[in-house]
């Protein structure tokens, strides 16, 4: 699935607000010390962007995606850093040699199951912390209500939990699946809300959001779309959305003893 440049511009400044800053901070922490960081599904480098605006700049960064428009954006903005175009679905193949942490935002709900497993298993072999921002939950709640919100987001929920490319994709369990599997393997790992508030002043994104939202809840038939994406665009200036999300910091066992 393609994700334009032009939608990953007008969600950073919500995501930029909306990351945990505990986390953040320790991510950033930890790339500073020096090694490469491996951000997974990079796009244009919007969790480098974070990273400098926490205090961690000039990282050797390599981002890796499978969209060569969202690369070359990516390289623009980080002249130093490596680009690498390709598909995430070997982990095998994700070159982890002088990296010191792997780094993900607005990804690990796209991923299946078996994804997910795997890269726990390579980052516990490699003793790699893992940090994975801005992963939906679930939860999307507008005030003021409309009666078919809840169901909106029902069948927009089913729909996340479609095929995204390399299998069903964990949608809004991705958050407490990736603690669960981490935590399994002895990971010290944290999990933080990280919602999206939108309000009056965003309408751009609200919008957009509202049309991706509508797509993706008709494409899992839900027969009200039009009526509703009708009544919440003429609220847009007026009414607040939360889009639930958590961001999670899994450090291995025995990290930097
Ligand atoms: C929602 S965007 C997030 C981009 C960026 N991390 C951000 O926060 O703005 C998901 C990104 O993952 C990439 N992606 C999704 N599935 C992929 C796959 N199987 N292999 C490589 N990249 C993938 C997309 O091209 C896109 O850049």
């Amino acid at each position: 699935m393609a994700f334009s440049v032009d939608w990953l511009a007008l969600r950073e400044p919500a995501d930029m607000a909306a990351r945990d800053r505990d986390l953040l901070g320790q991510a950033a922490t930890i790339a500073a010390g020096g090694l490469a960081v491996l951000d997974l599904g990079s796009g244009t480098g919007s969790t480098a962007r974070a990273f400098d605006a926490a205090g961690a700049p000039d990282l050797k960064w390599r981002f890796v995606d499978n969209d060569p428009a969202l690369l070359k954006v990516a390289r623009e903005s980080f002249s130093d850093s490596a680009q690498i175009l390709g598909d995430l679905g070997d982990i095998d193949a994700l070159p982890l040699d002088g990296v010191g942490l792997v780094t993900a935002s607005a990804l690990l709900d796209l991923m299946p199951h078996h994804w997910l497993s795997a890269l726990a298993h390579r980052l516990r072999a490699a003793h790699i912390p893992f940090y994975a921002a801005l992963n939906y939950d679930g939860n999307l709640l507008w005030t003021p209500n409309h009666p078919q919100d809840a169901s909106i987001t029902d069948a927009f929920n089913a729909h996340q939990r479609g095929d995204k490319g390399l299998g069903r994709a964990l949608g809004p369990d991705s958050g407490v699946q990736a603690a669960a599997q981490f935590d399994a393997l002895g990971f010290d790992v944290s999990l933080k809300n990280s919602p999206w508030r939108i309000g009056p002043g965003q309408a751009a994104l609200h919008s957009a959001l509202l049309d991706g939202i509508g797509a993706a809840a008709g494409e899992a038939g839900h027969r009200g779309v039009p009526e509703w994406t009708a009544a919440r665009h003429a609220g847009v200036h007026h009414s607040l959305c939360e889009v639930g999300h958590t961001d999670l910091l899994a450090i291995p066992p025995e990290y930097g003893s």
